[in-house]
């Protein structure tokens, strides 16, 4: 596998445990880019000579290739700069559709920022209260509470699919049911759930399922937000601009169909049709046994950190689990133990992960966080272990 990502093939020392922030790119990612920059470059959906068509080809493609991917219908893929702007284009245009002063909007406390300050700013706007289903001890998001937390005011249930922190898959099926089962609208935040397993948003039935291309082999500059037809037919543009209008004139202006309506302005087109190509390469792959192979990576590391009595790994693995592996040291800060391994050529992330509240709730201000991905093989949890004896050397 390795091979087939030309950063980790040209340093074969290099070890690369940092996938949940983002992925490494396929030599085939890096070469779709390159030959739309070389051969095809041009505008899309306004050219009428031959190159800007076949750039609006090859753009358009990649959206069916996602579309054909989540099981969505093409004009449910709006292309964004990522899940951050995906969900604050729902928070923004899904808000002035459908919120309205009382409403109530459910998130869980394991949210990454993406999905708790959209939700904040447009609570304030539209007049909407947030609130929050709590964990159980075991770091699982406690069923029994949201039970209670969805009800009659519940306009919109927004949750990830997979933290980023924890690396537990949350219940989400069971969640849109009890949303739908209210009326309320769900947003899914698949930034990591797109990475480990096949998503079908269909069978899922949710309203929006937002994610971002850099974390699944492809660049960074795109992301996707899936939208049910009726839900973005019924919401207002988001930004306005040249593309998204059906027609100007200086009283007022009318909007573009689906998904053109919600796409302002010239969009990134070489992310995008790189981003077709990392779908190529994420469908060719046995997802499952993918998912399985980075658990087995985490296991084997939760193994090894048995024997580091300073360590306290957060997350007790269960079906639910994907392999990534938070965990905080006594004696030794994160950062420190990042910059250790830095030098040990082995990467690794540090910090609150942009998920503050949830380090409230494990009561630590930052972790430390391994996070193995196809490229990655038993030897590459070695170095880690032994980097972080190296730490412990140093500063313990
Ligand atoms: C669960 C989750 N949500 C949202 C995001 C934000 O993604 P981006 O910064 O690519 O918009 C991330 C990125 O780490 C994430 O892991």
């Amino acid at each position: 596998m390795r091979e087939h990502f030309p950063l980790l093939a040209n340093d074969p020392e290099l070890v690369y445990l940092d996938s949940a922030a983002t992925s490494q790119k396929p030599a085939s990612v890096i070469e779709r880019m390159n030959r739309y920059y070389l051969s095809e470059n041009a505008n899309v959906h306004r050219g009428v000579y031959k190159l800007s068509e076949d750039a609006t080809r090859a753009f358009e493609e990649a959206r069916q290739t996602i579309a054909r991917s989540l099981n969505a219908k093409t004009e449910e893929i709006i292309f964004t700069r990522g899940t951050t702007e995906a969900i604050n284009l729902v928070a923004n245009s899904a808000g002035q559709a459908y919120l309205k002063p009382g409403d109530e909007i459910v998130l869980t406390v394991a949210e990454h920022h993406s999905n708790i300050v959209p939700w904040q700013l447009a609570a304030e706007r539209f007049g909407a209260t947030l609130k929050f289903i709590p964990l159980t001890s075991h770091l699982r998001l406690d069923l029994e509470a949201a039970k209670s937390l969805i009800g009659p005011r519940t306009r919109l249930v927004a949750v990830a699919h997979i933290s980023n922190v924890l690396g537990i898959e949350h219940p989400i099926a069971e969640l849109i049911r009890m949303a739908k089962a209210v009326g309320a609208k769900t947003l899914i935040d698949g930034a990591q759930g797109i990475v480990h397993g096949a998503v079908d948003v269909k069978a899922l039935d949710c309203d929006f399922y937002a994610f971002s291309g850099h974390k699944v082999f492809g660049p960074t500059g795109i992301g996707v937000l899936y939208g049910r037809e009726a839900c973005l037919e019924q919401m207002p543009p988001y930004q306005g601009g040249g593309d998204m209008i059906e027609r100007v004139t200086l009283q007022g202006s009318s909007w573009n169909i689906l998904p053109s309506k919600f796409e302002a302005g010239t969009p990134a087109i070489a992310p995008a049709i790189g981003l077709g190509e990392a779908f190529r390469f994420r469908d060719a792959l046995d997802l499952s046994a993918m998912r399985s192979k980075d658990k087995q990576l985490g296991l084997a590391l939760i193994d090894a950190l048995k024997e580091f009595p300073d360590v306290r790994v957060f997350v007790e693995p269960g079906p639910d689990w994907v392999g990534i592996v938070t965990f905080a040291h006594s004696k030794i800060h994160p950062h420190d133990l990042a910059s250790v391994c830095d030098n040990e050529k082995v990467c690794i992330r540090a910090g609150h992960h942009c998920a503050q509240p949830l380090m409230d709730i494990l009561g630590v201000s930052a972790t430390a966080r391994v996070s193995p991905f196809v490229y990655n093989d038993a030897q590459d949890i070695q170095r880690f272990v032994k980097a972080l004896r190296k730490a412990e050397l140093l500063f313990v």
